[in-house]
């Protein structure tokens, strides 16, 4: 993937794009910006042991760029960024490396603010933040939000609820057999959101742990063998929440739920699913959207953290769901087309408002 947005590349126009450098610790970091129309670019570090360079250039570029989409439905001031640090992290994080990162966020003087992200976890942003000021996810020792599966789940839950109303007329799960693929952080928090609201559970786990807490906390939930039992069972709504990739050929193919919303990353594994989705007549929440809790959390710790304030703009997300939806409807395309549609339109008429001069 090329960097710069020259004629015949598939560059996708990012803004600025920075290697680092620091030789002693083994660091090489690669932070993107894909767009700082509505405000400092906010997105993890990942910190993976990539096959190549342009693996990792490709990754950044990819995760800035999602980044960019996902704070402006948000409704953030935020614009999109995202790092990856390159290199197998049990072998070569330390806090040399990591505070040698943090000098190097610390150098873009806020056009980037980072977090955790796959490989990175909050006692590692407490050490970047020895050397920067713009770092979220910080311990709440350190004036930081803690653990943000909580609001990804509510917000997840939000989306659930939009998809419910748009589906069925009542935006409630009470009544609804409810698949969850993955009851880790976010899918634990979910489970208990549905059962309050009178849905029925039906999940699925590879950790023998998960399960056990499933049958001690909530003994009404139906656990089934694997995703293939989960998907093909008679469900209303499924949810993935484990890993990427949950939407193939496959699965759309066989799946019985009228609704889609999870809290996983990247739920398509290919482009195209979406409209393989619609012909089906599954309604698909795209990711992006309903997963946005997470970020809303850590980027409220900029203005200094309040639990209160950031579950209200979680909440929000039923209405930016709802949104996208009769967007898709009026606009005769699929809901991830539609939510493309209102992030651009987001960056565009909010960040054109710089033009007006101010002294
Ligand atoms: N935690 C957050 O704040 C957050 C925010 C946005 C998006 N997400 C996304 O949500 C998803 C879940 O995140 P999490 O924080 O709950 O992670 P987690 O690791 O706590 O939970 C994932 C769970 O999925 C299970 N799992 C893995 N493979 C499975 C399979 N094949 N079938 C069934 N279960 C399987 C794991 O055993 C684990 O219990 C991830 O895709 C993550 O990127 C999380």
């Amino acid at each position: 993937m090329s960097v710069f947005d020259t004629e015949g590349s598939d560059a996708t126009g990012h803004e600025q794009v920075v290697f680092c450098q620091d030789r002693q610790t083994g660091l090489k970091a690669i932070i993107g910006i894909y767009s700082t129309a509505l405000g400092p670019a906010l997105g993890g570090t990942r910190f993976y042991p990539y096959e190549n360079e342009e693996a990792a250039i490709t990754d950044a570029l990819n995760l800035s760029r999602g980044m960019a989409y996902k704070n402006a439905l948000a409704g953030l001031d935020l614009g999109g960024g995202k790092a990856v640090i390159w290199g197998d992290p049990n072998r070569i994080k330390s806090e040399g490396l990591l505070r040698a990162y943090g000098r190097f966020v610390e150098s873009l003087h806020g056009r980037y603010y980072t977090a955790c992200d796959v490989g990175t976890y909050v006692p590692d942003m407490d050490v970047i933040a020895r050397e920067t000021r713009y770092v979220t996810g910080r311990s709440v020792e350190h004036g930081g939000a803690g653990d943000s599966s909580i609001l990804t789940a509510w917000g997840v839950f939000q989306g659930m609820r939009a998809a419910a109303e748009h589906t069925w007329g009542s935006p409630t799960l009470a009544g609804r057999r409810v698949g969850i693929a993955g009851l880790g952080k976010v899918g634990k928090y979910l489970a208990g959101h549905l059962i309050e609201d009178g849905a029925a559970v039906v999940a699925t786990d590879v950790s023998e742990a998960a399960l056990s807490w499933a049958r001690s906390t909530y003994p009404q939930i139906d656990l089934v063998a694997d995703t293939r039992a989960l998907i093909t069972a008679d469900i209303d709504v499924y949810a993935p929440c484990a890993l990427g990739g949950a939407l193939d050929d496959d699965t759309v193919a066989a799946l019985r739920a009228r609704v889609v919303t999870g809290g996983a990353n990247n739920q398509l594994a290919h482009p195209g699913i979406e409209k393989l989705l619609e012909e089906r007549g599954i309604l698909y929440t795209p990711d992006y959207v309903v997963n946005a809790g997470g970020v809303i959390q850590v980027a409220d710790e900029i203005e200094g953290f309040n639990f209160e304030r950031a579950k209200l703009r979680a909440t929000r997300i039923f209405d930016t769901t709802g949104q996208i939806l009769r967007l898709a409807d009026a606009e005769g395309v699929p809901p991830a087309v539609a939510a493309d549609r209102l992030a651009e339109r987001r960056m565009a008429e909010v960040g054109r408002l710089r033009s007006i001069y101010l002294s």
